[in-house]
């Protein structure tokens, strides 16, 4: 049994005795490990440039898309206002917010908010020179004082004593900034951004009662 288990076992071995077939064995060997090396090797670069594609992507993708900073107004903190038949008057804070969304800071320039009735400007404030800090939002507190007098002898007096009998006023605000969103500190890009808001106010109570920006 031993013996035929050797003799087994020899006879591969056997052409060896003459030098080529073993060595010919020996290096069909050699390729196939090496063949299987490169493949690994192949298998990895593939991997790795795959998942270079990923991460380039995701950066261009989410880190360096620009989005626009977004201009609003909050419900105004309503200080004082008196009414008459078709004039008002009123001082409020304006609680201002820029959104800015993107991964690194949107600095923007002075910018000047209109409050007016019915397209009619009656009073203007302005936002000094800042910046919104990268995926914040900024908080501007405004004191506004805005009276009727622009519309005394406009057509506007009409719907403006209208409203008043009814107990609200109408007012919106809008605005334009300029202003640059800077990508990992070298990357500038100019992103504009419009206020537009439209509120109800109760007379009575003083209070916004509703609130939409575009
Ligand atoms: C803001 O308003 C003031 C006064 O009307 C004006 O001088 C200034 O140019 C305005 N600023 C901007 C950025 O429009
Ligand atoms: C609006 O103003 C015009 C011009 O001053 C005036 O003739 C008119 O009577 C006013 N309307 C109201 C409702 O007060
Ligand atoms: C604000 O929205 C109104 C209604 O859509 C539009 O008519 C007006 O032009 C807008 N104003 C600004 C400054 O975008």
């Amino acid at each position: 049994m031993v013996e035929r288990y050797h003799s087994n076992q020899a006879s591969p071995l056997a052409p060896a005795a003459n030098g080529h077939p073993r060595s010919d064995e020996e290096s069909m060997y050699d390729k196939e490990a090496k063949r299987r090396k490169r493949a690994k090797w192949a298998m990895y670069i593939a991997i790795f440039a795959v998942f270079q594609v990923i991460v380039i992507l995701v950066f261009v993708l989410v880190v360096m898309r620009l989005h626009r900073p977004k201009f609003r107004v909050g419900p105004l903190q309503i200080q004082s206002l008196t009414a008459g038949a078709q004039s008002f008057d009123m001082s409020f804070i304006a609680p201002v917010r820029i959104k800015n969304t993107n991964f690194g800071p949107y600095k923007y320039d002075a910018t000047n908010v209109t409050f007016s009735y019915g397209g009619v400007a009656l009073g203007q404030v302005t936002i000094p020179k800042s910046k919104a800090n990268f995926k914040s939002t900024k908080k501007v507190d405004l004191p506004v004082t805005l009276n009727s007098n622009a519309l005394a002898g406009t057509a506007l007096n009409t719907s403006l004593s209208s409203e008043l009998s009814s107990g609200s006023l109408i007012l919106s605000s809008s605005g334009k900034m300029e202003g640059k969103v800077e990508l990992m500190l070298i990357f500038k890009k100019k992103k504009s951004t419009d206020m537009n808001c439209t509120m109800t106010i109760v007379v009575s109570t003083q209070t916004v009662q509703s609130l939409t920006c575009k």
